[in-house]
């Protein structure tokens, strides 16, 4: 198994020591390319298999995955030894889930979501795909995001919210209500700023 890291920036970069014990490379697209990258093509023609996409905005990770898969690649979940999953969480391709990561059982999660460090996602969520939840971000129990929500650093979700497909929650809010499809919401209690 030879798997790219697509996306090396400083995210990237923090992932990138989490695949122990592979042959592993960065991948960036040739406008991007560092002396450590390699462009899809040359990670193909090197033997690459499996590749995950390192890059919090959702849209873009969608595009990039679809790259990858449309060349053949396949998805890689990446985890780390100090992540929590209960058992009973059903957790679909290409996750990425940083250390210190609590997943409450039974959650759902589609596909490439990412949890950055200390993120807690508690009982009976159900998470849409590629959602991206900042470092510290806190969703209670029967929480609902829908497909390519981003949450900002600790922000907290409170019980039984749904968050709409496409919002952004901004660092620091606390949600209490449900938000729309599409909208930005900050503050203490959270409200929509578009
Ligand atoms: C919510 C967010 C996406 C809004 O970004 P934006 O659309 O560029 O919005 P702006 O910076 O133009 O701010 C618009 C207004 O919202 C306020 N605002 C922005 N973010 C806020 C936040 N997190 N909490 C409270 N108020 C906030 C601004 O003060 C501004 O208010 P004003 O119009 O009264 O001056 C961004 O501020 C944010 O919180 N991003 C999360 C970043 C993060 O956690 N990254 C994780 C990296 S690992």
């Amino acid at each position: 198994m030879k798997i790219g890291l697509y996306g090396a920036g400083g995210f990237g970069r923090e992932v990138f020591p989490l695949i122990g014990g592979h042959d592993r490379h960065l991948l960036a697209d040739a406008k991007y390319a560092q002396p450590d990258t390699l462009t899809i093509d040359q990670f193909l023609d090197a033997g690459g298999t499996h590749f995950n996409v390192a890059v919090g905005d959702s849209k873009h990770r969608q595009a990039m995955a679809q790259r990858c898969i449309d060349a053949g690649l396949i998805p890689f979940t990446i985890t780390s030894p100090r992540t929590y999953i209960a058992p009973g969480t059903f957790i679909a391709e290409g996750a990425i889930l940083m250390p210190f990561v609590a997943i409450s059982t039974p959650a759902r999660i589609g596909r490439f979501f990412h949890a950055n460090f200390s993120v807690v996602v508690g009982h009976d969520n159900n998470i849409g795909d590629f959602v991206t939840v900042s470092p510290a971000a806190q969703l209670m129990g029967n929480v609902t995001i829908e497909d390519n929500v981003f949450i900002g650093t600790g922000a907290i979700i409170l019980p039984g919210v749904r968050i709409g497909a496409g919002a952004v929650v901004g660092a620091g809010a606390v949600v209490l209500k449900d938000v729309q499809a599409g909208q930005t919401v900050v503050g203490v209690p959270a409200k929509s700023i578009k």
